[in-house]
């Protein structure tokens, strides 16, 4: 057994946390801010460009002592060092998770089973950016002679998400390569993307872990089918690559072994992209991009494992997100990123984040009688303000927000950028500081109301204020403070899974849904029926006749 066992609520920082919990609860931001004038330089941590200052949260400087206790309390140095070690930290796949492994330095040693790993994946490296820039540069050619326009990824899950989210993040990077992802089983989402591509200049990127996920498999059929239909067996070899585990099943597909790239067990989907899974990304803004955005990520990867715990970026965010959800009763969690480009940030998230900690029995195989995974959402800001910020603001619920902006934008238009952070900077002002009633009769006043409308419409317009955010506040978005973003948001999952006492790198309650959904496909193509419950029988008679 490498990871501690315990149940975090029998800690003594538990219970010292439950009662300060009490005393607490009812104090406000204002009061904390009111009585501690250096709270936010006490409550930021610099780090690179990151500047992350976590001072509008409900904590006192002895709720951080309490939450950082509970760290101590349940192994969690230990836990960090057992995944950068290579242990087999996914007890239930018996596995190790070394992404980190990915974007490790060269001259690393990191070994699985007694075998030093770098090198393996710097020898993948290699051929992704001989391969990525072959077809950048224009040097391979499709089957009539034509150099690529169009790029296709097939792949769902981690194989979709992450070289989505970051193609779009770093477009900016981009060059002419028109990059496409299909991943939804709905033939709809292929045949639309199909729809304008030309066969002769497209090249497809099948990606799939396993190898074995009918949504991947169907799409990437019906593609070669649709390829077939201009093209000769023989032209897959120049327009299919490959990146999975599973060789023997790529093979039987007809991919050609020099565009099958491999990857490892020990990376698990969602954690994926910094493998061959990002061959996509290396597509779309060339190796150099992609190899620095590894280093942004390796340089979190060396504060999460070294920085004492309460200068280190992942730990305190996680402990921070613990003491709402556990404490507070806070069930979702928002990231509101204000770039454009990162408008798939939460969505990724919401894979890396629920799929890891979904989880209700613990490292005892007993179900916990505690609170677990966050609920991940969020859009971009500005637009997110006008669509969902009302219920942040002025909703019954606390909602724990991580604000992320960026000192200067990549196109450098200052009128814009400066509106922009504007925004940024506002909305926590006033998610903080809300408006009181004061305020809004002195407003009401001023615009010459009398007293008795001011009366009526003054409790819509008070705002409680004392909404928790964190701000993290980067220079610009480059690959590599891409990189070390995520890598950040990678680690905050694992410390919350590891104080939670549940198994972080499995994912089994995925497999249910795709169990039942293979059974009732025969139901849908077969003649009868076979037993369900009731509406589940009455809908799929519906759905056959
Ligand atoms: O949805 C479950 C899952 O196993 C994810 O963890 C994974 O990212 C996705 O399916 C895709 O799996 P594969 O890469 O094996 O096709």
């Amino acid at each position: 057994m490498s990871l501690d066992h315990s149940n975090p609520t029998k800690t003594k920082a538990w219970k010292k946390l439950t009662s300060h919990f009490k005393d607490t609860s009812a104090k406000t931001l204002e009061e904390y801010f009111g009585s501690n004038p250096d709270r936010a330089n006490k409550f930021t941590i610099t780090w690179n460009d990151f500047t992350v200052d976590y001072s509008k949260n409900r904590i006192s400087e002895e709720t951080m002592d309490l939450l950082l206790q509970l760290a101590e309390e349940v192994g969690l140095k230990n836990a960090i060092r057992d995944q950068f070690k290579g242990k087999v930290i996914n007890e239930t796949e018996g596995r190790e998770v070394l992404h980190t492994a990915l974007r490790a330095k060269e001259t690393d040693v990191i070994k699985v089973d007694g075998v030093n790993v770098v090198p393996e994946v710097y020898a993948v490296r290699n051929r992704m950016k001989q391969f990525s820039d072959s077809i950048i540069s224009g040097s391979a050619k499709g089957y009539t002679g034509k150099a690529f326009t169009d790029v296709v990824n097939i792949g769902i899950g981690g194989s979709d998400l992450g070289p989505a989210m970051v193609v779009e993040a770093l477009k900016f990077y981009g060059n002419h390569l028109k990059m496409h992802f299909v991943s939804n089983v709905d033939g709809d989402h292929v045949h639309e993307t199909l729809k304008g591509l030309d066969p002769e200049t497209t090249l497809f990127v099948v990606v799939s872990k396993t190898f074995t996920t009918q949504e991947t498999l169907t799409n990437a059929t019906t593609i070669k089918k649709w390829f077939l239909k201009s093209a000769a067996q023989k032209d897959v070899a120049k327009h299919f690559a490959a990146v999975s585990t599973n060789t023997e099943k790529i093979e039987e597909f007809g991919i050609v072994p020099q565009n099958v790239f491999p990857m490892w067990d020990w990376v698990g989907g969602r954690f994926s992209l910094w493998s061959a899974v990002g061959l996509s990304i290396c597509l779309a803004v060339g190796y150099e991009h992609f190899s620095e955005m590894l280093t942004g990520a390796n340089e979190m990867d060396n504060h999460f494992e070294t920085a004492d715990f309460e200068e280190n970026i992942p730990v305190v965010l996680a402990l921070i997100s613990i003491w709402y959800n556990n404490f507070y009763g806070s069930e979702t969690e928002a990231i509101i990123p204000y770039s454009q480009y990162l408008s798939r940030f939460s969505a990724y998230l919401q894979q890396g984040v629920m799929e890891s900690n979904g989880k209700s029995v613990d490292r005892n195989g007993q179900k916990v009688d505690y609170q677990t995974g966050t609920i991940i959402w969020g859009e971009p800001g500005t637009n997110s303000q006008h669509a969902f910020f009302q219920l942040i603001h002025q909703g019954t619920k606390v909602i724990p927000t991580d604000f992320i902006g960026f000192k200067e934008s990549l196109y450098g238009d200052k009128d814009h950028h400066n509106k922009l952070m504007a925004n940024f900077f506002a909305q926590t002002e006033a998610l903080m500081n809300g408006k009181s009633p004061e305020d809004v009769k002195k407003e009401l006043l001023s615009n010459n109301k009398d007293e008795s409308s001011i009366n009526k419409i003054l409790p819509f317009k008070v705002f409680e204020g004392n909404k928790p955010t964190n701000t993290l506040l980067l220079d610009k978005l480059t690959p590599k403070s891409l990189g070390a973003l995520i890598a950040l948001y990678e680690h905050k999952i694992y410390v919350q899974g590891v104080i939670w006492n549940i198994y972080s790198y499995d994912q089994w309650g995925v497999e249910l849904g795709k169990q039942l959904a293979t059974a009732i496909l025969s139901d849908i193509e077969g003649d009868d029926i076979a037993n369900h419950d009731v509406s589940t029988l009455n809908l799929l008679d519906l759905f056959k006749n």
